[in-house]
């Protein structure tokens, strides 16, 4: 019996030793087969059991498992050790950098339109505009007629208008009628509102003109607004959009919805008033349409002209960003180009 356990425990030290060995996945199969399969050494080892008496075999048997059991824990140690070094082997053949920098992912931004949008609401906000929504789709009536456009009146020409299959009913030209609904919802409290917005024209596409763009309308009403209000508020914009210290000039101009009206320009932002080809060498650029509120418009929005005034000034957004950023081509706003998006 002895005989047998000491056979038993020669076996564990030299499969131990052999399974230091080892070195590759195929090896340690191998020496599974060898020492603990069904024809390896163990087994051949445990057929003496039967020869054994009655008292003897339990406890030589009992011995047996525990090599076993300690030989198989062994195998599966050996296993993942065989394992890990082999992975190693294969990130190391196949050059994997582990300390190469990553790919930045690409980060969109907002559209050049918006970046504008966002900055002329963020200089109105601080002088107490608030933003009104209106609507793109409008009647005639708050388009033209409201606004003190007369029927057949060649103003209306001014603005090619888009219409749809429902009469009456058309796409707005400007953001203008957006006074008539801020005024009808808030009179006869003073106001102050900003009415950002598409607006559509049926015009050929040129590099100044698009048939649907961006208009930032502005409206204050109130007991003693003056032009003075109009001119301190647009000089204050234009500092804060194109720079400290620029100035800005009126010229009259004719609309039908304010009285007197004037075209406001800045001061070239490129050669600075010294004439360019930005300028058209006159020194000044053009930017936005403004008058005090014509005493019709007030009445139609529900103000009596005799106690209460306003001012009203219009802009197109893309023009701004044009003038700010020197895009010479409005149709850059719309064609997508991926180098203009992340230019500008
Ligand atoms: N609605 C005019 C246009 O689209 C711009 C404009 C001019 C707006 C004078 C105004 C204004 O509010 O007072 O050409």
């Amino acid at each position: 019996m002895s005989d047998l356990i000491g056979q038993l425990e020669a076996l564990q030290v030299e499969a131990q030793a052999a399974l230091v060995a080892a070195q590759h996945t195929p090896e340690t199969e191998a020496w599974y087969a060898a020492y603990l399969g069904r024809k390896g050494k163990m087994t051949t080892i445990l057929r003496g059991l039967g020869q054994l008496s009655q008292e003897e075999r339990p406890r030589v048997g009992k011995r047996a498992n525990e090599i076993k059991e300690t030989l198989e824990a062994a195998l599966l140690v050996r296993q993942e050790s065989i394992a890990a070094a082999e992975m190693q082997r294969m990130l190391a053949s196949e050059g994997i950098d582990v300390t190469m920098p990553g790919r930045r992912p690409q980060v969109g931004k907002l559209h050049p339109t918006n970046q504008a949008m966002r900055e002329m609401v963020e200089i109105l906000k601080q002088m107490g505009f608030q933003v009104y929504d209106s609507p793109e789709v409008e009647t005639d009536d708050f388009n033209f007629g409201l606004l003190n456009f007369p029927p057949d009146h060649p103003a209306r020409e001014m603005q090619d208008t888009f219409f749809t299959t429902t009469p009456d009913v058309i796409l707005r030209t400007h953001t203008s009628p957006g006074q008539i609904h801020a005024m009808r919802q808030y009179a006869p409290e003073p106001i102050r509102v900003m009415l950002p917005g598409k607006c559509y024209r049926n015009e050929d596409v040129t590099a100044r003109s698009e048939m649907m763009f961006y208009q930032i309308e502005g409206l204050a009403i109130g007991r003693n607004i003056t032009f003075s209000d109009l001119k301190g508020t647009l000089l204050n914009f234009a500092n804060q959009m194109y720079g400290e210290g620029r100035k800005i000039r009126f010229r009259k101009s004719y609309f039908p919805f304010t009285e007197p009206s004037v075209e406001v320009d800045v001061d070239c932002v490129l050669c600075g008033g010294a004439g360019c080809r930005l300028c058209k060498h006159t020194g000044w650029l053009e930017i936005l349409g403004a008058g005090m509120v014509h005493p019709i418009v007030l009445q139609n929005g529900g103000y009596d002209p005799a106690l209460y005034s306003g001012f009203a000034f219009g802009m197109g957004i893309e023009r701004q960003a044009m003038l700010k950023r020197g895009v010479d081509d409005i149709r850059l706003f719309y064609s997508n180009d991926v180098r203009f998006l992340e230019r500008v």
